[in-house]
């Protein structure tokens, strides 16, 4: 029956850890997909997370099915963290939001949602680069997708005056992807003075802006901080589109828990947003898995864990910045390194984009047993004191 169905290529960022998985040697290091690891290499379960599990394992809830959007008392607080609890369309009942499958779920409930109902030309610009399965998400979900210059390969840094030059001569009213924060790959973001100016770029030029905020608490440790893009556009009027994750910020990988909302104009419009995001999701799976969403809505509804939360979220940004700057100093005073490695410390979040070649991260997988993504990305939450000077000499031997 199947004799027709070809080969795929395995997946740019999931296929690394399965390529890792493979290789023996003791030494070997996954920096490819982007989850947390502690110190010692180990997956990282939050203090706050085991003792929200410890509560709703005492609270003997039942099993019932979640509503079509999921679970009400995460939403509320899903929202609250992320457009602030004096959000004017929080306050005024105009925000629709659903649980999603963690945020690739919301991204892609976002994208169907826009191709039945945008009203604008269908066509979503995302940056280049941008996350991998950003662009598989939405060409499935009916949207054509098109690119806005974002990294400057000069620099390292990011091409401001590209990005908004592409997104002022894309058609009117197209969407706008937009990471919130800590963009991935690149570890880049706009200063707040540029998200200002970009709020009146996409509005000036009749745009939608759709935020993915994936890493809310990873780029500064402050999730206050890390949602200044978002409430700016808000605050300015942008009616946007949002996709949430907690997977990283709360480490709650598996659990597959996220959201995607839409502010609306209007409480009425909000209530038939509601009703079409329902009929997306009933037929795709009818509604979200319960446990990760009372793990949130239990650690964001409780004082003492959101407060060791927000302590751990923290903790784990601020040893990845210690990791970047060990990485750095071994490349640059231990091996002296005729390369300029300062993007490693100025970019944030969990991701280091190297400006390594496919060449040279080939190498590293076959000479070093270190993998990463062939664009040269590195998780640096996968580095460790233990093994950061390991990463430092292979790199150098592959770069100098
Ligand atoms: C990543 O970029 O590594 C993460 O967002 C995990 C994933 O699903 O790709």
């Amino acid at each position: 029956v199947w004799a027709n169905v070809t080969m795929g290529p395995p997946d740019a960022i999931l296929g690394v850890t399965e390529a890792f998985k493979k290789d023996t040697d003791s030494n070997k290091m996954n920096l490819g997909v982007g989850a947390y690891r502690d110190d010692a290499g180990k997956p990282y379960v939050l203090n706050c997370v085991r003792k929200a599990e410890a509560k709703i394992m005492k609270d003997l809830l039942d099993k019932e099915y979640a509503g079509i959007t999921g679970v009400p008392q995460f939403t509320k607080g899903a929202a609250i963290l992320a457009y602030g609890a004096d959000s004017a369309p929080l306050n005024e009942g105009r925000i629709a939001i659903t649980q999603t499958i963690s945020g690739t779920g919301a991204l892609r409930i976002g994208g169907e949602f826009l191709a039945r109902w945008f009203p604008g030309n269908k066509k979503i610009f995302v940056p280049t680069p941008t996350w991998g399965n950003h662009i598989p998400i939405f060409k499935d979900s009916g949207l054509e997708v098109n690119h806005y210059k974002y990294f400057d390969k000069k620099t390292n840094g990011l091409d401001f005056e590209g990005m908004v030059n592409d997104i002022k001569n894309a058609p009117k009213g197209s969407i706008i992807l937009l990471h919130a924060c800590a963009h991935n790959p690149t570890g880049v973001d706009p200063s707040q003075a540029q998200w200002d100016e970009l709020s009146k770029v996409v509005k000036d030029a009749g745009h939608f802006a759709f935020f993915d905020m994936a890493y809310q608490g990873f780029a500064s440790g402050s999730t206050d901080k890390d949602a200044y893009a978002l409430r700016k556009f808000v605050k300015d009027g942008h009616l946007v589109a949002l996709s949430q994750s907690f997977a990283k910020n709360m480490g709650l990988y598996g659990e597959r828990t996220g959201s995607f909302s839409l502010v609306t104009a209007s409480a009425e419009e909000k209530a038939r947003v509601d009703s079409q995001i329902k009929i997306v999701v009933r037929p795709m799976y009818s509604n979200p898995p319960v446990n990760g969403a009372r793990i949130v809505a239990t650690v964001l509804d409780t004082p003492e864990l959101n407060a060791e939360w927000l302590k751990e979220v923290k903790m784990m940004a601020d040893r990845i910045i210690t990791m970047r700057t060990q990485l750095k100093n071994h490349l640059v005073n231990d091996h002296k390194s005729k390369l300029n490695w300062d993007h490693i410390t100025n970019q944030i979040g969990m991701f280091c984009f190297t400006g390594l070649t496919p060449e040279q991260v080939e190498k590293l997988k076959t000479e070093h047993h270190v993998y990463l993504t062939k664009d040269g990305r590195i998780s640096v939450a996968g580095i460790s004191s233990k093994n950061v000077a390991y990463l430092a000499k292979a790199i150098h031997e592959v770069t100098k």
